[in-house]
């Protein structure tokens, strides 16, 4: 499934904060834009909402030990081997309407026909909060009688059924068991749950859908539920007339029927694949669809009914074959399935997840609508869309054998998206992206010692809250970083024809990730290409160990050494069997000459073709494509530095932000000084490329919120004015502000422009943002603002208006239907002024009638994100937190980025202590999903202190000195 807004999502995307001029609001303003731009990359599994608790820093392996009862089957988290499942016939009915309890349930009932591998008399099948009735039956298929069933039991810690039976079963017999059942259909987005929406007449309706991945289709029917056992399904729906059932196969019949005097639909699909549970789907709505026959195969989109009249599954519609034909190609391997249907749905968990042939999806993960969504909002529909058709090889018809490799079938799935993206929007130069979306948002957090390795153990990941906690930003992000490299540095020929045996030779099975490195070194071996190391150990390095490493390259001596890169170096990692060295692949120019690759293969070597003479310089990493980080002498700094100045062209566009994000990395972990990271942005002011100032952005971040409150928050923002004046200029005179730039990466940047000036209070920026809202006020059924713009807009024109602003933003809020119009006017409300404002809006989060409860955290966090929120926001989760845990603490409230949102700006001992006194005060109440982003927030703070006070006086001065004429 989907890669998440996991916390790490949320606070990987480093919330931009370019400084309010007379406002002292911009902070804000980089919240709305955060929001918009996190989804871009953002993939299937969303988590903010839900209770699985923090992920970012957690190592996937908690020490929390696997404790069992006993070594009895049942008290094993892993069926035993004794039985293999081969076909299952389902039948499901869901109830849309709910039954005189007041409950919405589902009825059902299953056989599964196994195979005995190893004689034994007892049946273990997963089955999870169903109702199991006593009809079961075990037939015998060969000619013998089966054994009888002598008692059954549950056992909900483990999720199973135990059957025992009355003598053994036959190693080499098929057997067959029925079950007949009855679970909830119940809100909690997991197994067989219900979705509500209402429709365009204002009418509650319900649909019974699907999330599997990763242990919860024992919640829809007993099952043996893990990725390798792998069999056919025969699925049947029993629905309402009038309602559509969806499953993964192709209807093959739908008739009339009659079932205790109620008239139904069965509807009847083909039977599957051979698959893995998690990738079932099953699902009853009334939801409508478009179409489109790519040759034999049918795609369809499906949604709510309003969506698709109003034309928001077109997009969609338009890319998905084009990127599945670019798949069939590029894994050299026809789609597996006749039919591809993706469905948007109103609640869901994830972003989206790759069911095989029913794709689901959150409504902002597949709909664009082309007046209301920004090209943000496009770039995740396409990114998502892509990264879920490539699992449908990569995932659906080759599987991981076991959780504990999920980072290859993720981190494979979200290098690819942007393939396959790239082939539906071609102009978009979005395989640069990956750069900023996944490489330098999990280099934040893979350079904390707390982070851990790619690969888990198999024994490491067996509860289902183990399994949750591997899908993480290390296994998606990092993993689609190295994957990317190993292409990259096998050629991508090389890289492919290994995929294409391995999938060849793997479909309709299961694999451990070894087995993807043994069809690469027979792709190498064959093509006669050259590496140093074979794949595997290569690989081992970057997978089997934490981190990363920072290569150090002295132009004058020709030395070049690695380092184990730590954010804080006074932390100690764990000790690693390779001694936190790597095998690096050195890509890299002598000014803007490519030289061949260097393979640094030991911690300190010499290399004097890197040695340079007066007016050369070398560039390390060329375009990001290593997962490292690179720093020089500091002659080379000051000639790289120079070259950015005087001819920024010569070093790529990737490399500009790269450069920027490296400094301001090592000096944070006190290699470089700070001001030589901060001279990295001195070119800003000519550049007018995306990517580096999106960098420069990210990293100044941090000195916003370090120093909005204090004397160089003036200096600062002078500065930046000095820079973003220009920029701004450029887009007045491309644009004339009376649309947008056709190019992607333009768009983004001219939002960056108005953002950032309008921040700074550049008069000709706010008199824009306020006369565009203004005229929308004055005819709300008119926004004249582009969709791309309206975050920013929304922010800046609220940050500059009062009451009446703020209400009419309310009041847009709750008109509107579109969901991502709703976010962008929830986050910029938090952008107002008046403490008032912010204060009645943070009461209204606890509000459900007002804000969702999904939303009560982001809001808080935005409110928290404006300088002048921040402590009205923390007061406000200090003064309610008995209410809020106990009112929220069951469910959809994600109290670890709540705590990590307020904190964030802590940089005092005032602050600090006031921290630790909420601690003590509230022990007793409890911290839920927060404790450990409690205790982060407390080492957070303490490095801030340190931060602060090594580093203001040198800021100062350099802002100072900066603004000088
Ligand atoms: C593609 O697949 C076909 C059929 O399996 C095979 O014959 C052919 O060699 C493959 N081509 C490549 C480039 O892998
Ligand atoms: C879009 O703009 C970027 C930056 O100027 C440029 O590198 C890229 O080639 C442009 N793309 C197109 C299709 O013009
Ligand atoms: C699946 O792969 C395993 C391990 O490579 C192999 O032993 C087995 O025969 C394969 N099964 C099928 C059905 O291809
Ligand atoms: C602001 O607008 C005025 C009038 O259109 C123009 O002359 C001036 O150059 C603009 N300044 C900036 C910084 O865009
Ligand atoms: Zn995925």
């Amino acid at each position: 499934m989907g890669k998440g807004f996991y916390i790490s999502k949320t606070l990987g995307i480093v919330g931009i904060v370019i400084g309010a001029g007379a406002v002292a609001t911009i902070i804000a303003l980089s919240v709305v834009y955060s929001q918009e731009k996190s989804k871009n990359n953002e993939i299937e599994n969303q988590q903010t909402t839900t209770t699985k608790g923090p992920t970012t820093n957690v190592p996937a392996t908690t020490n929390i030990p696997t404790t069992v009862p006993s070594n009895e089957p049942w008290d094993q988290w892993r069926l035993p081997q004794t039985l293999s499942p081969e076909t299952y016939k389902v039948t499901l009915w869901p109830r849309l309407q709910k039954n005189a309890e007041g409950l919405y349930i589902f009825t059902g009932d299953s056989s599964v026909v196994f195979r005995c591998v190893e004689n034994t008399d007892l049946i273990l099948i997963h089955s999870n909060k169903l109702t199991i009735k006593d009809s079961t039956t075990l037939k015998a298929l060969g000619g013998n009688p089966a054994p009888n069933i002598v008692s059954t039991k549950m056992y909900p810690k483990t999720q199973y059924m135990a059957i025992w039976l009355d003598r053994e079963l036959t190693a080499g017999e098929s057997y067959e068991l029925y079950t007949e059942f009855v679970g909830e259909l119940s809100d909690d987005l997991g197994g067989f749950y219900r979705s509500e929406y209402y429709d365009e007449n204002g009418v509650l309706k319900v649909v019974a859908t699907t999330q599997m991945q990763a242990t919860d289709a024992r919640k829809a029917f007993p099952c043996f539920d893990e990725p390798a056992m792998k069999a056919v399904f025969n699925i049947v729906l029993l629905h309402d007339p009038g309602t559509v059932a969806l499953s993964n196969g192709v209807v093959i019949e739908e008739i009339p029927v009659t079932v205790d005097g109620i008239s139904l639909t069965k509807t009847t699909f083909a039977p599957t694949e051979k698959m893995s549970t998690y990738l079932l789907a099953f699902i009853v709505s009334e939801f409508t669809y478009i179409e489109q026959k790519l040759d034999d195969l049918q795609i369809r989109i499906f949604a709510r009914k309003e969506a698709i009249d109003a034309n928001q599954g077109e997009y969609a519609l338009s890319v998905t074959g084009k990127i599945l034909r670019f798949f069939e190609e590029y894994y050299n391997s026809s789609y597996p399935l006749p039919k591809s249907d993706q469905i948007a749905l109103p609640d869901f968990n994830a972003g989206a997840m790759e069911n095989w042939g029913l794709i689901t999806y959150r409504e902002t993960a597949l709909l664009y609508d082309e007046e209301m969504s920004s090209n943000g909002n496009k770039e995740r529909v396409v990114t998502v869309i892509a990264h879920e058709l490539a699992h449908q090889w990569f995932g659906n018809l080759v599987t991981i054998r076991w959780w504990n490799d999920l980072w290859l079938n993720e981190g494979f799935a979200s290098y690819v998206e942007y393939l396959g993206a790239d082939e539906a929007e071609p102009l978009w130069n979005i395989k640069d992206l990956i750069v900023l979306n996944d490489v330098h948002r999990v280099f934040a957090i893979d350079a904390l010692a707390s982070s851990h390795p790619l690969s888990s153990k198999e024994e490491d990941v067996q509860r289902p809250e183990q399994i949750s906690e591997v899908f993480d930003t290390i296994s998606y992000s990092k993993g689609a970083s190295v994957l990317r490299m190993l292409s990259n540095f096998l050629s991508e020929d090389v890289f492919t024809q290994g995929l294409r045996t391995y999938l060849e030779h793997f479909k309709f099975n299961n694999t451990v990730y070894t087995d993807l490195w043994d069809h690469l070194q027979m792709a190498v071996d064959e093509t006669g290409t050259e590496l140093p190391r074979s794949v595997k150990d290569i690989m081992d390095r970057w997978v089997l160990q934490m981190g990363f490493p920072v290569v150090t390259i002295n132009t004058v001596t020709g030395q070049i050494s690695q380092e184990h890169f730590l954010l804080d170096p006074e932390t100690k990692p764990e000790p690693s069997e390779f001694n936190y060295e790597w095998f690096v692949p050195i890509t890299w120019t002598k000014n803007e000459a490519i030289k061949p690759q260097y393979w640094l293969l030991q911690k300190n070597t010499q290399f004097d073709d890197m040695k340079t003479n007066a007016n050369e310089w070398v560039l390390a990493n060329i375009n990001t494509v290593g997962y490292y980080r690179v720093n020089y002498d500091e002659q080379n700094w000051e000639r790289l530095l120079n070259a950015l100045q005087t001819s920024r062209e010569s070093i790529p566009v990737i490399n500009r932000a790269q450069l920027i994000d490296d400094a301001f990395n090592l000096a944070k972990a006190g290699i470089i000084k700070t001001t030589l990271a901060l001279r990295t942005t001195e070119f800003l002011d000519v550049e007018t490329e995306y990517m580096p100032w999106q960098s420069a952005l990210n990293n100044l971040d941090y000195f916003y919120l370090m120093f909005d409150r204090s004397e160089v928050y003036g200096h600062m923002q002078a500065y930046i004015r000095k820079q973003v004046t220009p920029l701004f200029e450029y887009f007045t005179e491309l644009t004339d502000w009376q649309g947008v730039p056709d190019n992607h990466t333009e768009q983004y940047n001219q939002v960056n422009a108005l953002r950032v000036a309008c921040s700074i209070g550049l008069k000709n920026c706010t008199d824009l943002v306020t006369s565009w809202f203004g005229e929308w006020m004055n005819n709300e059924d008119v926004n004249p603002i582009h969709a791309n713009l309206r975050s920013t807009v929304y922010c800046s024109a609220i940050a500059a208006g009062g009451a009446e602003e703020w209400e009419f933003a309310w009041k847009m809020f709750e008109k509107t239907s579109v969901a991502s119009e709703k976010d962008k006017l929830r986050a910029a409300m938090a952008c107002a002024t008046q403490p008032w404002l912010l204060n009645r809006y943070l009461e209204y989060t606890l509000d459900a009638n007002k804000i969702r409860k999904q939303d009560a955290t982001s809001t808080i966090v935005s409110i928290a994100s404006n300088v002048g929120g921040q402590s009205l926001a923390w007061d406000f989760v200090r003064a309610n937190w008995e209410y809020i845990f106990n009112q929220y603490g069951g469910g959809s409230f994600s109290f670890s980025n709540l705590i990590n949102g307020v904190t964030k700006r802590f940089s005092t001992e005032f602050e600090l202590k006031q921290l630790m006194q909420f601690k003590e005060d509230n022990e007793h109440i409890g911290f839920g999903s927060g404790s450990l982003a409690i205790q982060q927030s407390i080492e957070r703070t303490k490095a801030n202190i340190k931060w602060v006070e090594q580093n203001k006086a040198d800021v100062l001065q350099w802002f100072k000195d900066q603004s000088k004429p």
